[in-house]
Formats: C-alpha cells, sequence, structure tokens
C-alpha cells in the first residue's frame, strides 16, 4: 500500500476539501471558518484530506487554504490530490505542488472523464512523474474495474476513488476487489453529495436505536463494510465536522448491516 496511509480509527475518516472554498448556490465560505475546519479536522484524528487544484470558488482555493490552515504539515497526513479528465498530467501535479507548498505529493488521482476512457497512456505519465520522486502514491478515480485493471498493469495503484455509500451501494464489487488486494479504497460523495435526503426509514431506524443522527449512521456503516475504506465526508461546517468524526465510535450490529445494507 502506498502513500503511508494509516487505515484505522479516525485514520479512516477524512475530510473532503471542496467545499473549504464554497460551492455554487450556496453561501460563501469565509476564509477563517476554511482554515478552522481544516485544523479542526487534523486535531480530531483525520489523517486523509482530499483536495485538488480545481476546487476552487472566486478567488477562494482549497489548495491554499489547506497550506495556510495545516503548514507545516503533521507527521502521518495523507494529502491527496488529483488530475481531472482532459488536464495535462505534469502541468497539474506541479500546480499541485505549488500551491500546497511540498515537494513530494502524498497520493495523485488519474480521474476518469468517462467508462470506456483509456487511462494507462496518461497513467504511464503519473508513474514517470512517481519515479522521478514527485508523487508517492499513484491512484485512479471514477473509474470502473476494467480501468482499475488496466491501470494496475501499468504500475502499483494505492488508492482508487469512486462514488460509494449507504445510499448507492453499486460500487459494491469494486469495494471487495480493492480489500482483497490491499488496495486503498476512497469512497467520495458517501453523503450523496449533499444531493440525497437522508430520509430513509431503515437508516432512520438505526440512527434512532444508537441515538445517533443519519449522517453518522451512513458513515460507521461505511467504515464496517469494508477494511480498507476512508471516507473523506465534504463539510465547511465544524458542527458537522464534530458529528461526523464522532462516527467512529458509533458500532453497528449485524442487524444494523444487514438493514442498511438492503437500502441501495
Ligand atoms: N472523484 C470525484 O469525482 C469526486 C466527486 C465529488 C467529490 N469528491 C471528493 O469527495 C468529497 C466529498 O464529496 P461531497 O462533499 O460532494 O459529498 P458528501 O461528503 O457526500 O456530502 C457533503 C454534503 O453533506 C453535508 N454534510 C456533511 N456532513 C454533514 C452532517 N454531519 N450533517 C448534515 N449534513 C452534512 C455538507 O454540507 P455542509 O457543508 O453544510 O456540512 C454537504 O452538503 C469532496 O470534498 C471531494 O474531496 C470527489
Amino acid at each position: 500500500m502506498g502513500g503511508g496511509f494509516r487505515r484505522g480509527g479516525a485514520g479512516r475518516l477524512g475530510l473532503g476539501a471542496m467545499r473549504l472554498p464554497g460551492m455554487p448556490g450556496r453561501l460563501p465560505v469565509d476564509h477563517t471558518t476554511a482554515v478552522a475546519v481544516a485544523r479542526r479536522a487534523v486535531q480530531l484524528g483525520v489523517t486523509h484530506i482530499d483536495t485538488a487544484a480545481f476546487y476552487t470558488r472566486g478567488t477562494s482555493r482549497a489548495n491554499e487554504i489547506l497550506r495556510r490552515a495545516l503548514r507545516p504539515y503533521p507527521d502521518g497526513l495523507t494529502l491527496a490530490t488529483k488530475i481531472g479528465p482532459g488536464q495535462d498530467v505534469r502541468a497539474v501535479v506541479r500546480q499541485n505542488l505549488d500551491e500546497l507548498g511540498l515537494d513530494v505529493l502524498d497520493l495523485v488521482y488519474l480521474q476518469s472523464g468517462r467508462p470506456d476512457e483509456p487511462l494507462a497512456g496518461r497513467f504511464a505519465q503519473l508513474a514517470e512523474l512517481g519515479e522521478q520522486g514527485l508523487v508517492r502514491g499513484l491512484g485512479v478515480a471514477d473509474v470502473t474495474r476494467a480501468q482499475f485493471a488496466e491501470a494496475r498493469a501499468v504500475a502499483p495503484v494505492a488508492a482508487v476513488q469512486n462514488r460509494f455509500g449507504v445510499l448507492d451501494q453499486s460500487d459494491g464489487a469494486l469495494v471487495d476487489e480493492c480489500a482483497e488486494a490491499d488496495v486503498t479504497y476512497v469512497a467520495h460523495s458517501a453523503l450523496g453529495g449533499g444531493r440525497v435526503r437522508f430520509t430513509d426509514g431503515g437508516l432512520r431506524k438505526v440512527a434512532l436505536r444508537h441515538g445517533a443522527t443519519v449522517y453518522q449512521v451512513a458513515l460507521a456503516w461505511g467504515l464496517m463494510r469494508s477494511p480498507t475504506l476512508v471516507q473523506i465526508p465534504g463539510t465547511a461546517s465544524l458542527t458537522h465536522l464534530e458529528q461526523n468524526m464522532a462516527a467512529v465510535r458509533l458500532k453497528l450490529d449485524e442487524t444494523d448491516m444487514t438493514l442498511l445494507e438492503r437500502l441501495a
């Protein structure tokens, strides 16, 4: 497993930084709050932060918020970033190094734009940057199982980042494949990307049983679903961050898991 990830306990609940600069259609996030959220995440045990040079809103940039909040970066923190579809692999790696103020990136995903997109050529470019010491762990994002296999034939894949959560379990086969291969599976949009309404009766039942919120149940489910699964809930709210991190202490039983597995 590359990237020096710590996957136990709170280390498997990370932070998605996409919302720190603010999102279209939502109230802007002030810089002080964004910096406070990043700092508090690390205090609460977050060791995996997901970012990208293209997570921007106006002049506010996720990478710059993280740099301002966390540099010098604590030991054991993985900052994962990504190269979007069609972006220049070398240029974007350079941009992320500059914006984050790093000499080497912990983990970089090559993001697929569509399920039939060939990835081998661009993944080989990323692997070359790994050999040059600029990138520690190589990842792929938004991929099919075939694309994952294609990338692995080029170079070892340290992590896969795909959409997965209690309300969208369609990528379960790849989650299991990653667990078998000891590859980190980073579930994005585990809370439905803010678009899914967490009103499902089964979720509410489990939440009531444990005196937890439905969001905490969703995250606790992910932690139990696979030992190599890391979740990166996105938030720009200190209250939500605290609630999300408390999900590490929520232990679901077999009955809960069976009920929740039926939701998808
Ligand atoms: N590879 C890809 O294609 C891809 C795509 C999308 C995202 N990502 C990554 O995945 C991360 C997570 O994605 P995401 O932010 O879209 O989706 P998400 O984590 O599923 O959901 C975030 C939404 O849930 C809300 N929320 C978070 N915690 C909450 C809580 N405890 N109670 C109530 N609401 C809560 C947030 O609002 P508040 O801000 O108000 O808390 C926000 O609207 C991103 O930050 C990004 O790093 C990757």
